[in-house]
């Protein structure tokens, strides 16, 4: 029987309304997104996939409020105690802080106590497989270490919204894989609101509630699709075969945008 007082839908965490963004004045000037619309709901899993260039870093740049819309209006919904986290595509991590005082960074920042801080920093750190690495200075990792200490400092604050982008695309395919894993059993059980941007199709299917794609810039979101895999799901979805049947259904829609661009 249907619930005769059914609660209201929770309010988005995330809500985009007809934001757009422009680079530069007059004739030199670069449309670079929208106008976009989005809804994220709580713990929701969003995907974001559009070729390069389409305007998705600027679109999480406005997300984490690093950047303003040219118009329209995006809002987001946390609380104090849960911040927003973003893992950047250039990683975003500091050179003059060692690998623990990068981890720790969001924490410091969030007052919490110095011994709780290390023991959350150093916890991120081993389940990343940078335990020997704490004290080490960015500049001595490689490209794939950096990006995991991104990944671990902005988990380390248990953030409620997650911004992404293109978070594992420096890393190698096991690692990537595992990482994906991860993030996967992590979101589920924390029900953390994710907004993530990937070039691999793979990855928005075994990840995304819904995967958004993207036209070529400036960016407007031109399709949606919805994998059809149940919550709470494993990185074994990547052997079913709608799983095969939608990664081709999502190229054929991103083909079309690629091609835009070259042409151009
Ligand atoms: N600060 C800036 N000043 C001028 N132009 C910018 C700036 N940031 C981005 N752009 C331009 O805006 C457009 C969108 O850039 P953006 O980085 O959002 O693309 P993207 O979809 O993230 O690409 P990629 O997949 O390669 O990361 C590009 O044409 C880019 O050159
Ligand atoms: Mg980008």
């Amino acid at each position: 029987m249907e619930d005769p007082h059914p609660s209201p839908p929770s309010p988005p965490k995330l809500r985009a309304r007809a934001v757009t963004r422009t680079f530069g004045r007059a004739a030199g000037a670069v449309h670079a997104l929208g106008p976009v619309d989005l809804d994220i709901a709580p713990g929701e899993f969003t995907c974001v996939v559009g070729p390069s260039g389409c305007g998705k870093s600027t679109l999480l740049r406005i997300g984490a409020g690093l950047l303003r819309p040219s118009s329209g209006e995006l809002s987001i919904r946390t609380s104090a105690r849960h911040p927003v986290a973003m893992i950047f595509q250039d990683y975003g991590i500091y050179d003059w802080k060692t690998v623990q005082a990068n981890v720790r960074f969001g924490l410091d920042i969030q007052k919490v106590p110095r011994r709780e801080a290390n023991a959350r920093a150093t916890r991120w750190l081993t389940r990343m497989g940078l335990a020997d690495f704490a004290d080490a200075y960015p500049a001595t990792l490689s490209g794939g270490m950096r990006q995991r200490v991104a990944i671990a400092r902005a988990l380390a604050v248990e953030p409620e919204i997650l911004l992404m982008d293109e978070p594992f695309a420096a890393l190698d395919a096991q690692l990537r894989t595992i990482l994906q894993d991860e993030l996967l059993a992590l979101t589920q059980t924390t029900e953390t609101t994710t907004l993530f941007i990937t070039h691999s199709l793979e990855e928005a299917i075994v990840l995304g509630d819904r995967v958004l794609v993207m036209s070529a810039g400036p960016g407007r979101f031109i399709a949606e699709q919805r994998p059809p895999f149940d919550r709470p799901r494993t990185g074994a979805v990547r052997s079913a075969p709608e799983f095969t049947a939608l990664k081709s259904e999502l190229w054929e829609l991103l083909r079309g945008e690629v091609g835009v661009r070259a042409a151009a």
